[in-house]
């Protein structure tokens, strides 16, 4: 191999990889680990084994990421490098565009590489131009290949379904291929999710070990593939599920694939999280970088029973427990199919004039006269059967026309492929904010995956019909944040489901599960926070889970605290314990939300699980301690802290307790240098231990 090969050089702080333009002008992964300290050094990784983005047709056996019948029937694609170019997006950022080229055919291939230096991210996506004559068929268009040679492959994976969300998973890669995907149309995940950790040679454990941590963002069908070759090579696949969706691209056109964000380190899990913590506050997140409200939601509190008077009584219970907002759910619209249980008036957006007669500007306004902000919750792309909507407009609804419609929830979707469609949608939310510019919070709902979907409006495409649907949601939503850019929107899908980068580039938060069972919340929130940052994660107090009212909401403030409850119904104690501990929440919230985050004990590991958020300056830091399962006699160990500086003196207090509660924790109070924590730490299972107990322990430095 020549010396002379052009190589393309991709960096991060600790990262790196190597392009390099071989014979035919071809396009290699050369390389992808750690940054060189000599960038000479990048001259010796010269393998052009892995071409970088390999197409169907031709020589390759093996999972392709691209794949295109031309307009004339030809299935073959050879790319061709032809030029690239790298540009300065910030201080932080380059994007890398390098374009690839048929030589036979008028058809481009952009590959977008962009590199966040700080946060040791990078995040690739394709552009597929179709300069041909006639439309082209895509029926793969892959967002990442990347390739590894380890000696093994260990994949940890998220799994579950409605109310189980995001199990972790962790098995060891043999040959041959695993894929990793959703079906589901309306959302990415539910029973598997599009995160993943990949590590290489072993598998890593929270701050050891070489991996990848990755995600697509997208809000609809995605694949990740892992293809283990006959040399052990292992190349990952990821974008959109090429399933049922061969892409009719027509002349002109351009197909842009949605983004795959992921981090190398060679630190184990804990570093990759917060890498894509740190990503996420600073690009992938709307409004990443400022702080969020505290609220009382209604849903588990009344479902859909209540009426006007109810509501402002429940006002009350939010002030008393001293939260920001107020966030009425589902159940407020509809007249003449009222929505009193989930069977009607999806698609109705008006008021229901018998529960709420003052409409939603009272609520806003006897809330504003309360000190509090009012939200509400729209499930926008949906369709009850029962609907005047469905009356008026049959043919805005995704189904097949020969077939009996396939409810789920009692819904249908909207086609919001439709601009006509999407217009309505957009208006639905205009019209309420404009109406009433007091609405300081949305919940956006989706409680339905696609099934028998045809869309009226794609006629003889229907092959595009996942894809589009997306792209429709987000050109819904750009619209929306052009003219509201700031307002809060929590992303919700009948549970967790839009738990996604592509979305949350326009949402604030997201619900994570409507299982809010603390014992339970433990592990969902867990299996979030992997890739998502604290406060992008709701976390309600509920009474669902028959757990004291602490542990409940030890378990919330781990991640964007709020609550979902009767007031009326606690005791004056809880009472007391929880406003106290929503001012607690707010004096400590910038730690958990802005700062880092180290898992100490993994619930998959003990009976516990331990984890701490420490601010950038090291100067404070929060852990959460939930005791799970405690059998008499056993022992827990001492819990070393992490991320505290050595040289820095911290002292520590335990904080949210019960009114009248003494600590039991023996450091509590005292003072130890960061070093002492770091090395011997804390003993966080003294005294009366028992299961479905919890700590919080606030270390502060003192010099
Ligand atoms: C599903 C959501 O996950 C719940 O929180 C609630 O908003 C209901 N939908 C309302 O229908």
């Amino acid at each position: 191999m020549s010396q002379s090969n052009k190589q393309i050089v991709l960096e991060t702080r600790n990262s790196a990889m190597v392009l390099t333009v071989g014979s035919h002008q071809k396009l290699f992964q050369s390389y992808l680990g750690a940054r060189f300290n000599r960038s000479a050094d990048y001259a010796a990784v010269q393998s052009t084994r892995r071409e970088s983005y390999i197409a169907a047709g031709m020589e390759d056996l093996f999972e392709p990421a691209i794949r295109v019948v031309h307009a004339d029937g030809n299935p073959s694609l050879a790319l061709r490098y032809v030029t690239h170019t790298s540009s300065k997006k910030d201080d932080n950022t380059i994007e890398t565009i390098i374009t690839l080229k048929d030589p036979q055919y008028a058809l481009q291939v952009l590959l977008h590489y962009v590199t966040f230096n700080k946060e040791d991210i990078i995040k690739t996506f394709t552009e597929i131009k179709n300069q041909e004559k006639g439309t082209i068929t895509l029926s793969n268009y892959a967002s990442a290949m990347l390739h590894f040679d380890a000696s093994k492959y260990w994949l940890s994976h998220f799994d579950g379904d409605y109310m189980t969300e995001m199990r972790m998973k962790e098995t060891q890669l043999t040959t041959g291929i695993k894929i990793l995907d959703s079906k589901l149309g309306a959302r990415a995940h539910m029973y598997r999710s599009p995160m993943f950790y990949l590590s290489l040679d072993k598998p890593s454990s929270e701050r050891e070990g070489e991996l990848i941590a990755g995600t697509l963002g997208w809000s609809g069908n995605f694949q990740n593939t892992f293809e283990i070759d006959q040399q052990n090579g292992l190349r990952v696949i990821s974008g959109m599920n090429p399933y049922a969706s061969d892409y009719k691209l027509e002349a002109g056109k351009t197909f842009t694939t949605p983004e795959f964000i992921f981090t190398y380190t060679q630190k184990g899990k804990g570093q990759a999280s917060r890498n894509l913590h740190d990503w996420a506050r600073n690009y992938g997140v709307l409004d990443g970088n400022k702080p969020r409200m505290t609220l009382l939601n209604n849903w588990e509190a009344t479902h859909m029973d209540f009426n006007q008077d109810l509501l402002v009584e429940l006002f009350d219970g939010a002030k008393k427990l001293g939260v920001d907002l107020f966030l009425l759910d589902d159940g407020w619209f509809g007249n003449k199919y009222p929505r009193d249980a989930d069977k009607t008036a999806l698609g109705d957006w008006q008021e229901d004039k018998k529960k709420l007669p003052g409409g939603i500007g009272y609520l806003v306004r006897q809330a504003d006269a309360k000190d509090l902000k009012f939200g509400i919750w729209l499930e926008p792309e949906m369709i009850s059967p029962k609907s005047e909507l469905y009356e008026k407009h049959p043919e805005w609804v995704l189904k097949l026309q020969n077939r009996e419609e396939s409810l789920s929830r009692n819904q249908l979707v909207l086609d919001l492929i439709n601009p006509k469609v999407q217009d309505f949608v957009y208006n639905v939310v205009d019209e309420l904010l404009t109406k009433n510019p007091g609405v300081a919070f949305i919940k956006w709902d989706c409680n339905r995956m696609m099934t028998n979907a045809y869309s009226p409006y794609l006629k003889n495409k229907q092959s595009n019909l996942y894809i589009d649907y997306t792209r429709s949601l987000y050109n819904v939503m750009a619209r929306l944040r052009n003219k509201y850019p700031h307002l809060p929107i929590m992303l919700c899908a009948g549970g967790g489901g839009r738990t996604d980068y592509g979305a949350l580039k326009y949402f604030t938060e997201f619900w994570p599960s409507d299982n809010t069972d603390g014992f339970e919340r433990v592990f969902i929130q867990w299996g979030y926070l992997n890739f998502f940052p604290a406060l992008t994660v709701s976390s309600h107090v509920t009474s669902m889970g028959k757990q004291p009212v602490k542990f409940r909401t030890d378990v919330a403030m781990m991640g964007k605290m709020g609550y979902d409850i009767r007031v009326k119904n606690m005791t004056e104690e809880e009472i007391k314990f929880s406003n106290a501990a929503v001012i607690t929440y707010k004096r400590i919230s910038d730690v958990i939300w802005f700062g880092d985050l180290y898992r100490l004990i993994s619930p998959y590991e003990e009976p516990r699980a331990v984890l701490m958020y420490a601010d950038k300056h090291k100067n404070k830091a929060i852990l959460f301690n939930y005791i799970l399962n405690f059998r008499r006699k056993e022992y827990l160990g001492k819990v070393k802290l992490d991320g505290l500086d050595p040289d820095k003196n911290y002292r520590i207090e335990e904080i949210n307790m019960m009114p009248d509660a003494k600590s039991v924790l023996p450091e509590n109070g005292e003072v130890f240098s960061g070093d002492y924590l770091m090395k011997v730490g804390l003993n966080l299972s003294a005294g009366k231990v028992a299961a479905i107990t919890s700590s919080v322990i606030e270390i502060t430095a003192t010099n």
